[in-house]
């Protein structure tokens, strides 16, 4: 089959002998988008959690075929170097990743988090975001949440992805986090 997606703004067309396999490995194997990992491959760790339609989405067990037309954005289409995304700001700041390996998952996990409740609590997070990290940087991310939510916040924008373009970097925020 002929698959067409919109990935991170790009058209891409793809052919599948199969369109049952992973959207997943459309995006590492056929795409060579390699920031978002293969974890348990059954929907329980969020390595692979990327966005379809602004929506987190578990990429793993995500048949090709359902990503028909559908726009999709990977860890690469965040934010950049220049204009981090919030989630990608707060986490440089918090120093959150240990290995780094789950690190994308739960940023794409928390950007869609952020997108549908720019102020969550600690109960929202924990309801909302049931990646894994086998390193345990739970701490560092849920400071770093805040963090996002706070500059998502006085980017004076609900949304994250359009605050990331007018808060690309925020040293002094540092002393307003929320903890
Ligand atoms: S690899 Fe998809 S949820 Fe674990
Ligand atoms: S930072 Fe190592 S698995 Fe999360």
């Amino acid at each position: 089959m002929t698959l067409r997606l919109l990935v991170n703004g790009e058209e891409r067309t793809i052919q599948l002998e199969n369109g049952q396999i992973p959207l997943l490995s459309v995006i590492r194997d056929y795409l060579g988008l390699k920031g978002t990992k293969f974890g348990c491959g059954k929907a329980a760790c969020g390595a692979c959690t990327i966005h379809i339609e602004g929506r987190g989405v578990r990429s793993c067990t995500y048949p090709a075929a359902m990503a028909e037309g559908k726009s999709i954005t990977t860890i690469e289409g965040l934010g950049s170097r220049e204009a981090p995304h919030p989630v990608q700001q707060a986490w440089i700041e918090e120093v959150v990743p240990q290995c780094g390996y789950c690190q994308p998952g739960f940023m794409m996990a928390t950007a869609a988090l952020l997108r549908e409740n720019p102020a969550p609590t600690n109960d929202d997070i924990d309801k909302a975001i049931t990646n894994i990290c086998r390193c345990g940087t739970y701490f560092r991310m849920r400071r770093a949440i805040h963090r996002a939510a706070t500059l998502v916040t006085e980017g004076k924008d609900s949304d994250p992805d359009r605050a990331a373009e007018k808060v690309p970097s925020r040293p002094d925020i540092k002393k307003t986090a929320q903890k």
